[in-house]
């Protein structure tokens, strides 16, 4: 088992020092979302780095393949890409760097790699990425891969060592204009990212520690964060959890769980956190019936006892009102709905105990069930009435 990250990780101070001291001298071609160039923070930006070679500012959310390449035919090149923004930003921007590096061949290239026929070519140097998050769940800032959306509505991934970003800046006064609706997704992203690096056959004991600290972390923060937007001191803890749950999934990959989301993503239109969360006390039982210790570090991170897991799991999710979003996205019946398998073998095969397609289909059955289907109070009115 190994152990990687080379992603220079900087925390603790303003990230525009941060940002002018990586890209130093460099030509620098800025990603984000239009959000933040109305926010002025582009101008902010600008105005301490000097100008950008080009400012691509209309990355989609979940990024198709297509939109990928059209971005990266029309993007500047520079020496180095500077991506600003929550998880679709930086897979976007890895997809945009990886155009960069294939020149006239990458959309052929790009797509032999999605449908797992080849890996990009030897000596494959995209420009260097600086990742900047502002949301705090994907994980994206630490890990080697993009998710990509073909236009088939398949999630696929683009891979690469040479798509690590050079560095992260994680500052936490940019997450806090998040709306609770994103930080309430975001934060389950990466709490699903935690769990699946435990049950996971990759795990090692680093992926365990940090899967327990982030555990711990958004139990005791994430409802806070959602309720009390405009508290720093939150948003640090979430953002500590998401590097750390993404840390350890970039070592692991995640598992049952995320393999179960693609097609509620990609066929009702789920947010991918709530996707690869609603299911998570049901893959903690499905995993406890076979592998009851492995829980163990989810157990610590919650400070209770193995055989409580699953239950603290359930209790949390519905807590966060997962239900009532669940209700808002979803049709009265969406395993009726959802044509596509829901095991992705990529995926759902680094889990712990192998799964079936009517095993998965019966758990994320259940889940649902189980949280949409008594009421669930809704958290957001809570949060309005908090503001
Ligand atoms: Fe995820």
């Amino acid at each position: 088992m190994q152990f990687q990250s080379p992603v220079k990780i900087r925390i603790g101070e303003p990230y525009l020092d941060a940002l002018a001291d990586e890209v130093g001298d460099r030509s620098w071609l800025l990603i984000t979302s239009r959000g933040w160039t109305t926010r002025h923070l582009v101008d902010e930006m600008i105005g301490r780095l000097g100008r950008p070679v080009m400012v691509i500012d209309h990355v989609e959310p979940n990024p198709r393949l297509s939109s990928v390449l059209a971005m990266g035919r029309e993007a500047s090149r520079a020496e180095a890409i500077v991506a600003v923004g929550g998880g679709s930003v930086l897979d976007a921007a890895k997809g945009i760097a990886a155009v960069h590096a294939l020149g006239p061949e990458a959309p052929d290239q790009i797509a032999r790699h999605l449908k797992g026929e080849a890996l990009l070519p030897r000596g494959f140097a995209p420009p260097p990425i600086i990742a900047v998050p502002t949301t705090s769940g994907t994980g994206s800032e630490v890990t080697r891969w993009a998710t990509i959306w073909g236009d088939d509505r398949r999630k696929y991934s683009i891979e690469d060592p040479a798509l690590y970003p050079t560095a992260a800046i994680l500052d936490p006064g940019l997450t806090m204009t998040m709306p609770p609706e994103v930080t309430l997704a975001s934060g389950l992203d990466a709490l699903s990212h935690a769990f699946e690096a435990v049950w996971n056959r990759s795990h090692t004991v680093l992926t365990d520690l940090m899967a327990s600290a982030a555990i711990d972390l958004i139990v005791r923060n994430l409802r806070e964060a959602v309720l009390q937007p405009q508290s720093r001191r939150r948003r640090e803890a979430m953002q500590t959890a998401s590097l750390m749950a993404g840390m350890a999934m970039a070592n692991t990959r995640t598992a049952l769980a995320h393999s179960m989301s693609y097609p509620f993503t990609a066929e009702l239109g789920l947010p991918h956190g709530l996707a690869c969360s609603f299911t998570l006390a049901e893959v903690a039982r499905f995993n406890f019936e076979t592998h009851e210790t492995r829980l163990q570090p989810i157990a610590k991170g919650f400070g209770c006892d193995l055989a409580e897991v699953p239950e603290r799991i359930e209790a949390l999710l519905k807590g966060l009102g997962v239900g009532e979003a669940l209700i808002r996205y979803l049709p009265a019946d969406p395993l009726a709905a959802i044509k596509g398998d829901l095991i992705t073998p990529s995926r759902a095969g680094n889990n712990i105990r192998p799964p079936d397609a009517k095993s998965a289909r019966a758990l994320a059955d259940r889940a649902y069930s189980t949280l949409a289907g008594d009421r669930p109070r809704p958290i957001f009115e809570a949060a309005e009435k908090t503001r």
